[in-house]
């Protein structure tokens, strides 16, 4: 049995040949208010399902409602033969701009299946439009190798009345996590100012709290501080068995990509992370490699938590993109929103917490400063440990804040109440901060 797991919310485009069984699927399997089909809107239009004629108003409709039901956070299928690449940029430019993930289904079939299913169906098409689909799958996977989806399944018309879509949310929304959470600020390396705090919040050395506590690490685990390598040691395993939950900061980020063999500059405090990785034997190296790679790989950019009624993301997150996903929001979670200009060699930062009205409590990190405080309901909970302040924990859902202080400036040059020297971003770091 094929299993096809659909985002919810996300935008799902089936693609295949007239009589596949697109329709028959999408209304097994879909909500009918879910389903925009192509056939339906020409319905509506001019009282004809079949007329190609009025193909730009049947898109113009059909595109308008997917975009409007996006914006509501709707899952939408788009129905409709979508084998020409001109049929799908549209759809997959919808997605992106809702911030929500594309999903295309591929149906492949052979001329014998169509042709017996379409001459048992009131609505008939010609034997030489369904030549002319199938000759257009047979050109679709060069075609998609060109194209950015967020997922592609692949089935065939024999297996569709065996297959089955199970729903899953956002890789963010973790609603079902209630808590109660310590939320770590950004640790930089910090191991014994890491170590202290875990044990005076009441956590044992592998991580348990007696009470059922939760740790959630905020990011920037690495970088600039004494011991990269012991934080992401002690971290990484409570993450693996899911004692702890992560999310990833920019100086994370940049490790992997550096781990990838991306061409990232290894300054500022990378080069802190990169010296002490090339002390590492080299089977320590695997395996550190590997199991970092694999938390980054897993770890959504943001945790929307507790019922939504809290949020951690490294550098924020704005109402708007909670329950949202993509490049864009990435950019924000990693980088907080920055303008692209560059002020006193310090990229320019907006204050979205200043106009913050979202409903979850925002915890985050990024921006080290002085004190922890809430603003509307957003918290700043990196003390800049690294820097000689301190390193902090915001306890959910009390909402207090835990500290302790750094037992030494480890790294100077830091300033407070900005995230990252300008030139410590590669290229790619600005290209994706806007
Ligand atoms: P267009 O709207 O013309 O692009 O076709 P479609 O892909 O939506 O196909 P549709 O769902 O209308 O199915 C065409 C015919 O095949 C119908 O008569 C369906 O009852 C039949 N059919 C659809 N799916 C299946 C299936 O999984 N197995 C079998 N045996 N028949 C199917
Ligand atoms: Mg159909």
């Amino acid at each position: 049995m094929t299993v096809l797991a659909v985002q919810e919310p996300s935008l799902v485009v089936l693609c295949g040949p007239a009589g596949c069984g697109k329709s028959t699927f999408a209304a097994r399997w879909f909500r009918e208010t879910e389903v925009l089909c192509a056939d339906t809107v020409r319905g509506w239009l001019c009282d004809n399902p079949a007329e190609q004629g009025i193909n730009e108003s049947v898109f113009e409709v059909l595109h308008r409602i997917a975009e409007l039901r996006l914006a509501n956070g709707r899952l939408t299928v788009i129905d409709a033969t979508n084998l020409e690449a001109s049929a799908r940029l549209p759809l997959r430019q919808l997605a992106r701009r809702a911030r929500l993930p594309s999903h295309l289904i591929v149906i492949s079939a052979d001329l014998e299946t169509i042709r017996e299913r379409n001459q048992r169906r009131d609505r008939r098409v010609d034997d030489g439009v369904l030549r002319g689909h199938l000759h257009m799958v047979e050109h679709l996977d060069a075609a998609l190798e060109k194209e950015r989806w967020g997922r592609i399944d692949r089935i065939d018309a024999q297996q569709l009345e065996s297959a089955e879509v199970v729903r899953t949310t956002l890789p963010p929304v973790r609603f079902e996590e209630e808590g109660p959470f310590d939320v770590v600020g950004d640790v930089h390396g910090c191991l014994s100012e890491l170590d202290t705090l875990v044990r005076e919040l009441g956590y044992d050395e592998d991580g348990e709290h007696p009470e059922g506590r939760r740790l959630v690490f905020v990011g920037d685990l690495v970088d600039r501080g004494p011991d990269s390598v012991g934080v992401l040691r002690r971290v990484l395993p409570w993450v693996e068995q899911g004692r702890a939950l992560f999310v990833p900061g920019n100086h994370d980020d940049k490790l992997a990509r550096w781990l990838h063999g991306r061409a990232v500059k290894v300054t500022g405090g990378l080069a802190t992370t990169v010296g002490e990785w090339q002390q590492l034997s080299a089977p320590e190296e695997r395996l550190l490699r590997r199991r970092f790679l694999a938390v980054m790989k897993e770890a959504p950019h943001y945790l929307w938590l507790d019922g939504g009624r809290l949020l951690v993301s490294h550098a924020g997150l704005e109402e708007r993109d909670h329950g949202r996903t993509g490049d864009a929001v990435s950019a924000f979670c990693l980088f907080g929103k920055t303008t692209g200009k560059v002020i006193d060699g310090y990229p320019e930062r907006l204050d979205w917490a200043a106009d913050y009205e979202g409903a979850a409590y925002v915890a985050h990190g990024h921006v080290p400063v002085r004190l922890p405080q809430w603003r509307n309901r957003v918290a700043d909970i990196d003390l800049g440990v690294v820097f000689g302040g301190d390193l902090c924990a915001m306890r959910w859902p009390e909402k207090t804040f835990v500290t302790v202080p750094a037992e030494k400036a480890w790294w100077g040059g830091g300033r407070w109440g900005a995230a990252e020297p300008a030139d410590t971003m590669t290229p790619s770091d600005e290209a994706t901060a806007g």
